[in-house]
C-alpha cells in the first residue's frame, strides 16, 4: 500500500560506512552482490514493498551523483534523493534527516547493509508506527548463549536469552520523535531507536527475518549471494 498524501513516508538509508569489517574494497554499500550494488538491493527493496513514497540515501562522500544515476537506472520510478553521509553513522543519518520534505510524517531509518530485507517486514514496521507506535524495530531472537566477559578475560555472567534480542532495520518512527531524538541524543549510540529511548519515549518491536542480516563480514557476502540465487529459483 503507498501512504497517502496525508502521511507520506521517507526511508532514509545510512550507506557512507567504510565497511572496515569487510576487508579492503569499496565503501560496503557499493560492494557488489549477485552483480549489483548492495545499495541497489536495499534501494529497490524499500520501494517494492510499497510502503515508502521517498528513499532518501546517505551516500559515501564523493559518490552523491554517481548513486544518484545508478539509483534512477537500477531502480525504475523510485523517488530517491541522495546526500552525502559522513564519518559517522549517526551524522549520516542527520544528513538523510535533512533532506526531507516538511509533510512527511512516517519516517524509517534502514541500512544499506540490510540489503535483503523482506518486504513484509517493511510493511510491518510502518503499519506499527501508523496504528500509533511512536518508534518501532524489527527484531530476532538471539540464538547465541551470550555471556559478559570481564577486563581479566573471564566470564562475569550469562544473560538470559529469552529476554534478548537482536534488532534489525528498518526501524520506524515518528518524524517529530525521530527529529527530537537527534536532536537532544547527540551520544554516539549504534541505532536511532536508542536515542529514542534516551528521550523516555516508548520503543515497541516487531517481528523482523533473518534475511534481513546485515551484511558485515565476509562470510555474510557467500551468504548474500546463496540467499540471492535461492530467491531467483
Ligand atoms: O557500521 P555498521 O555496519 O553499523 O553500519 C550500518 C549502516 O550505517 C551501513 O549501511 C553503513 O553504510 C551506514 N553508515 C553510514 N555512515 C557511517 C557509518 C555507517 O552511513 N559513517
Amino acid at each position: 500500500v503507498r501512504t497517502s498524501r496525508t502521511l507520506p513516508t521517507a526511508a532514509v538509508v545510512p550507506a557512507a560506512g567504510r565497511g572496515e569489517r569487510l576487508g579492503p574494497g569499496a565503501p560496503k554499500a557499493l560492494r557488489q552482490v549477485g552483480g549489483e550494488p548492495l545499495l541497489v538491493h536495499a534501494v529497490r527493496g524499500l520501494w517494492r514493498s510499497g510502503a515508502v513514497d521517498l528513499v532518501v540515501v546517505a551516500a559515501p562522500p564523493g559518490t552523491a551523483s554517481d548513486v544518484a544515476n545508478l539509483l534512477a537506472e537500477a531502480v525504475p520510478g523510485v523517488e530517491a534523493r541522495v546526500v552525502e553521509g559522513a564519518a559517522a553513522r549517526q551524522q549520516s543519518v542527520a544528513a538523510a534527516l535533512a533532506a526531507l520534505d516538511s509533510d512527511t510524517d512516517v519516517v524509517l531509518v534502514h541500512d544499506a547493509a540490510r540489503a535483503f530485507t523482506p518486504p513484509d517486514v517493511v510493511r510491518r514496521v510502518v503499519q506499527a508506527v501508523r496504528a500509533g507506535a511512536p518508534a518501532v524495530v524489527p527484531v530476532v531472537p538471539v540464538t547465541d548463549t551470550i555471556k559478559q566477559v570481564g577486563d581479566d578475560d573471564a566470564v562475569q555472567a550469562t544473560v538470559d536469552r529469552t529476554r534478548l534480542r537482536a534488532v534489525q532495520t528498518p526501524q520506524g518512527f515518528r518524524r517529530d520523535v525521530l527529529e527530537r531524538a537527534h536532536r537532544e541524543h547527540a551520544a554516539a549510540a549504534t541505532d536511532d531507536a536508542a536515542l529514542v529511548e534516551a528521550l523516555g519515549e516508548k520503543v515497541a518491536v516487531v517481528d523482523g527475518s533473518d534475511e534481513a542480516f546485515k551484511v558485515t563480514r565476509p562470510l555474510d557476502l557467500v551468504l548474500a549471494e546463496a540467499l540471492l540465487r535461492s530467491r531467483a529459483d
